[in-house]
């Protein structure tokens, strides 16, 4: 092993910064060579890379985004495409790949390992907390804390103007940044794709809490909840069943996926990093680094994608509690 790749793929979170600087410097302690692939797999595909030293990496563990770039690669999705991304990976001489991304990198980096019998180790690179294995993605806890400032912002205008909010935030097809935001600023409801929460059942707790004398209420909506079709036509919906409301939305978006990263998200980069380099060094592959109960794990990548990150509705039946 004297060559480790690092490459970032699909939606970027904050974290990644630090998990480079740790593959690189870690390479640099063993001292092997470290080569940044730039713009995830098609950065692979199209040979585009940059040698990585200590001083490369230099001043990015406070900063959002990805120092490598990421992209989205549908030619990866095809055999020639892989084939082409072999041919770089000999031509480099690069003898191990460390890929920072979520399941469908995962997905991705397991068949390039398996196809070509080549050495992948993945870090969970995601805010949407959705993979099978590890109690944090790596940019999870930031977007967390995003999320949680914005909707107290929102929740300020919200109380000035007795209104109702629906505030949907990211996570594709899973609900944990709803459900914890929603817990953490005393959301009324809070809906996510994981618990189907009728829309009649929605209204009625809405009834109550007016009757319990409630002038202004935010609602979280995870974007994959399928409680409506959109939320704005959840929105609609409810100023046609409760025209008392005054109804706004405001959708979070791509701010969730930006911002300094956190000090759990740097702590937990720099450990994901060390571990991905010193475990290809130690001969493994096709394992995910992850974190349970505060302890650095590995998950079989085909476990991790395919597993079910499970969701706690514990936290559901608390937030009903908190809104008695
Ligand atoms: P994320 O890793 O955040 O889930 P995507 O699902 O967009 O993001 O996947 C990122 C990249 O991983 C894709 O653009 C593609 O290059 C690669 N990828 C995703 N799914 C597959 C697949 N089934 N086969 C091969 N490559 C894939
Ligand atoms: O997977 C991370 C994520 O931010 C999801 O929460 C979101 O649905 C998706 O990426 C957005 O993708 P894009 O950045 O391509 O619009």
């Amino acid at each position: 092993m004297k060559n480790i790749a690092v490459l970032t793929s699909g939606g970027d979170s904050p974290g990644m910064n630090s998990a480079i600087r740790a593959v690189a410097r870690t390479c640099a302690h063993y001292n092997i060579k470290c080569t940044g692939i730039v713009r995830g797999y098609s950065g692979l595909i199209e040979n585009d890379t940059k040698n990585l030293y200590t001083r490369s990496v230099r001043g990015i563990i406070n900063r959002g985004g990805t120092f490598l770039y990421s992209a989205r690669s549908e030619q990866f999705k095809t055999n020639s495409g892989r084939a082409k991304a072999f041919e770089n990976i000999k031509a480099n001489e690069i003898d191990g790949l460390v890929v920072i991304g979520g399941d469908g990198s995962f997905t991705g980096g397991l068949k390039f390992s398996k196809e070509f019998n080549f050495p992948v180790i993945g870090i969970p690179g995601t805010i949407d907390n959705d993979l099978f294995g590890t109690s944090h993605t790596l940019g999870y806890d930031t977007a967390l804390n995003t999320a949680t400032e914005a909707i107290d912002k929102i929740r300020d205008t919200a109380i000035s103007h007795h209104r109702l909010f629906l505030v949907e935030v990211m996570g594709r097809d899973a609900g944990f940044i709803a459900l914890n935001t929603g817990l953490a600023i005393g959301a009324q409801e809070i809906l996510i794709p994981e618990v189907n929460m009728s829309s009649d059942n929605l209204i009625n707790s809405l009834k109550r809490s007016k009757s319990a004398g409630k002038t202004s209420t935010i609602i979280v909506v995870a974007e994959g909840d399928k409680t409506g079709e959109s939320v704005f036509q959840l929105a609609n919906m409810i100023e046609e069943k409760l025209p008392k409301y005054e109804v706004r939305v405001s959708v979070l978006g791509h701010m969730q996926r930006g911002g300094s990263p956190s000090c759990f998200d740097r702590v937990l980069g720099t450990q994901m990093g060390i571990t991905a380099v010193e475990s290809l060094l130690n001969g493994e592959s096709r394992v995910m680094i992850g974190i349970q109960n505060g302890k650095i794990n590995k998950t079989d990548l085909s476990k991790a994608i395919k597993g079910k990150s499970k969701i706690n509705k514990e936290l559901l039946r608390m937030s009903k509690i908190m809104n008695t």
